[in-house]
């Protein structure tokens, strides 16, 4: 058996889609990514081949901060076991050698054992474990209209959302990116207009899409008044016609637990872990 690893091309498209059908049924975002993420040339849309056959798909994202974020790894079913999950992996540790990279993550559900293992074989750590809740958006108004919100410039940004990293484990989520709270992060999201401050309450609220941003919102940090960053989160999901809105957050913030089931935010089924690799 012969496993080869290569840039993805554009004509890989349809054996893409079915592989990520045969290994996340229930995970799919190849079909909205696919175009966007084979012409990263800072990253790369990896596809790997048994004896010619294209069996596995998986991406190597450089973050703000200069971190690799690995996501989107799928193995057909039938040709897992086989050493293909590897071979991508020795691929993430060329690719970071060649980007000089020094840090990589990736995060997967707290009951996936084979893909926390792979990691752990190639000297990934937990770095953090996290709940994850959604709520439903009404799309007709029903609360009062929220009006003192406004996005605040990367400076503000930073000294604000800086001092709250260590309440979020490390870690903000968006789109179930793990993205360690650093200061080009911070800088990223308020060039992108996510990150919004109500001076009456002192709120700050990040909210927004890494992609598909029209299937959910993600309320990646939130501070202050809760129930006011809340409504206006449902308020922002509504204007823009987005069905959903998630929140990732450490178990040990207690008080974003609660005021998210408050709210009316279901729990998700199980946890998620980041794992982590500095090299
Ligand atoms: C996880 C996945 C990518 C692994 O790919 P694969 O090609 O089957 O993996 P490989 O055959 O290269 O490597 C298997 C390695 O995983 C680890 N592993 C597999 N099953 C394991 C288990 N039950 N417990 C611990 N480690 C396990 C081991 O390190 C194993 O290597 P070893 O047998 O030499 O020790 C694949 O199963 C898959 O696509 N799953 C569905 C999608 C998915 O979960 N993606 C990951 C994150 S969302």
């Amino acid at each position: 058996m012969e496993i080869t690893v290569r840039r993805a091309r554009v004509e890989d498209k349809a054996r893409v889609l079915q592989v990520e059908a045969t290994a996340t049924p229930n995970l799919r975002y190849l079909s909205v990514m696919f175009e966007h993420w084979v012409h990263d040339q800072v990253g790369e849309l990896s596809v790997a081949e048994l004896d010619g056959i294209l069996v596995g798909v998986a991406k190597f994202t450089i973050l703000p901060d200069g971190s690799a974020w690995l996501e989107a790894l799928r193995v057909s079913t039938e040709a897992q076991g086989k050493g293909v999950g590897k071979r991508f992996y020795q691929r993430f540790f060329e690719l970071a050698r060649e980007r000089q990279v020094s840090t990589m993550r990736m995060y997967t559900g707290i009951r996936n054992v084979a893909s926390k293992g792979l990691a752990e074989r190639f000297g990934f750590h937990l770095a953090a474990t996290y709940h994850g809740s959604g709520c439903s958006v009404e799309l007709e108004p029903s609360k009062q209209a929220i009006d003192g919100f406004r996005v605040i410039d990367p400076a503000k940004a930073q000294a604000l959302l800086l001092p709250l990293g260590e309440q979020w484990d490390g870690f903000m989520v968006m789109n179930r990116t793990f993205y360690a709270v650093t200061p080009e992060l911070c800088a990223a999201w308020a060039k992108a207009g996510q990150v919004y401050h109500d001076a009456e309450s002192n709120s700050l609220l990040v909210l927004g899409a890494r992609f598909q941003a029209d299937q959910a919102l993600h309320i990646a940090c939130m501070s202050g008044d809760l129930k006011k960053c809340l409504t206006f989160a449902e308020q922002k999901a509504r204007e823009s016609v987005v069905p959903k809105l998630t929140c990732l957050f450490s178990p040990t913030a207690t008080a974003i637990s609660q005021a998210l089931l408050q709210y009316g935010f279901q729990p998700d089924p199980s946890d998620y872990i980041v794992m982590e690799a500095v090299i």
